[in-house]
């Protein structure tokens, strides 16, 4: 099998940046936010991301560096034994009910990119706009037809290779994303009321600390930064050689947070300004969106441009999504009777993942359910049974060749990111599970 790798180390962190940053960040942090009690939510969602998410990132892009295979064969390439190989298929599983719901919220991206263009929203206030969502998100052969076209899309991306094309398409939108975030937190900033909606998100509630926000929170971190389904697995099978893996981690998970925090300072002071609910769930940012990109100043252009950066914010994680699958499907499939190709897994990942999209439009519980299984449950519980497999699982010789004597990690470095994997992070899990089963009461 030929081996993809990313041309430059600037190449790898923008495209797993690219991964990370996406409808998590804008569209689900927000949401969630807004249902969990605005600054009680930040502050434990900032713990978990300094608690977890250096460790685990650079966990599983130490992983796939180091197997040099995508989550099928990892694993077993670093333990010698098939012991470990459930965790490959959680990975595959949770990555394709992901993109079951995630194609769908891509969808309606799409749809107000469409309506930016001939310029539906103007003159509608949130009222209108709450109405005009419902429209979207019930016409069924409307979203069936927005969501099939990221699809290909994202499979076109993919056919041709992940160096040509998610390099090049992270690079330079990326940036221009965060400045058109910015810009829009700017005019917000000046709205009457902003800053009932500042200390909503930044004040911290005692009272409002549930053991349900801090499932939440813990939830959103790993979906955000894509931990717990191998992606950053698979990626870091094509990284470039010397690339310092620590530091791409941190720059990740920097730029993820800072989007996150920034999409919550242009949707909360918006919300109070316009006098909308915050705990509206996921249609909350296509009620606000329009209605903030309506404020500014070319109303028409600002809006074409960051629906169409959400749109492409949101493809580069889709196809770091479908990559963990189609890696896989052609890893597994490469010793058998039948490999598939590249261009086959895509097909068969591709055509997949639209039966499940269906199962998402045509009974809503399935939409929820997803979102609820993978980020509420198999993206923690694979990262915690990632961090015991590398913490306690693997033999000795490679435990030490894995953590600690890469190039770029310190040896005492290595020993405190062993104390994470093997003690903190675990414990933390499974108090937060236990916590939320009710079996443990905090
Ligand atoms: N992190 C992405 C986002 O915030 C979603 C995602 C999850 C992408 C898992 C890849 C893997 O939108």
């Amino acid at each position: 099998m030929k081996k993809s790798s990313f041309s430059t180390k600037v190449g790898l962190i923008m495209a797993a940046a690219g991964g990370a940053v996406g409808l998590g960040n804008i569209w689900k942090f927000p949401y969630i936010a807004g249902e969990n009690g605005g600054g009680a939510f930040l502050l434990v969602y900032l713990l978990c991301v300094l608690l977890f998410g250096l460790p685990l990132l650079v966990m599983e892009f130490m992983i796939g560096k180091r197997s040099g295979k995508s989550t099928y064969g990892a694993f077993r390439a670093l333990s010698g034994t098939n012991r470990w190989q459930w965790m490959s298929w959680l990975c595959m599983l949770t990555a394709m009910v992901i993109m079951g719901f995630y194609f769908v919220v891509t969808g309606w991206c799409f749809n107000y990119l469409v309506e930016a263009l001939v310029n539906a929203f103007s003159g509608l206030d949130s009222s209108a706009l709450t109405e005009h969502f419902s429209v979207v998100s019930t016409n069924k052969p409307r979203m069936i037809a927005f969501t099939v076209l990221p699809v290909l899309l994202t499979a076109a991306v993919l056919w041709f290779d992940v160096n040509k094309g998610i390099e090049r398409l992270s690079k330079i939108l990326m940036p221009l994303l965060l400045l058109m975030m910015l810009l829009m937190a700017g005019r917000v900033l000046m709205l009457d009321g902003s800053n009932l909606g500042m200390q909503f998100f930044f004040q911290f509630d005692c009272a409002k600390l549930t053991s349900h926000v801090v499932m939440e929170a813990m939830g959103q971190c790993f979906f955000s930064l894509s931990i717990g389904l191998g992606a950053l697995i698979t990626y870091g099978a094509y990284m470039p050689k010397g690339q310092n893996i620590p530091a791409a981690s941190l720059q990740v998970l920097v730029l993820d947070t800072l989007v996150a925090i920034l999409a919550g300072v242009i949707i909360f002071p918006a919300v109070f300004a316009f006098g909308v609910n915050p705990e509206q769930g996921p249609q909350l940012v296509f009620v606000v969106l329009p209605a903030v990109l309506q404020q500014m100043s070319f109303a028409w252009l600002s809006s074409v441009l960051f629906f169409g950066l959400l749109c492409i914010a949101a493809l580069t994680s889709t196809i770091s999504l479908m990559e963990v699958a189609v890696a896989f499907v052609q890893e597994a499939t490469a010793d058998t009777r039948h490999p598939l190709s590249r261009r086959q897994s895509v097909s068969l990942v591709a055509a997949l993942v639209l039966v499940l999209i269906m199962l998402c439009i045509f009974f809503p519980a399935m939409f929820d359910v997803s979102d609820q299984l993978t980020a509420g449950f198999t993206m923690p519980l694979t990262a915690l049974c990632m961090a015991v497999f590398v913490g306690w699982g693997l033999p000795k010789r490679g435990e030490g060749s894995v953590l600690l004597h890469t190039k770029g990690t310190r040896r005492r470095a290595g020993q405190v990111f062993l104390f994470f994997l093997r003690w903190i992070i675990p414990l933390i899990i499974l108090l937060v599970f236990l916590n939320g089963l009710g079996v443990l009461k905090f």
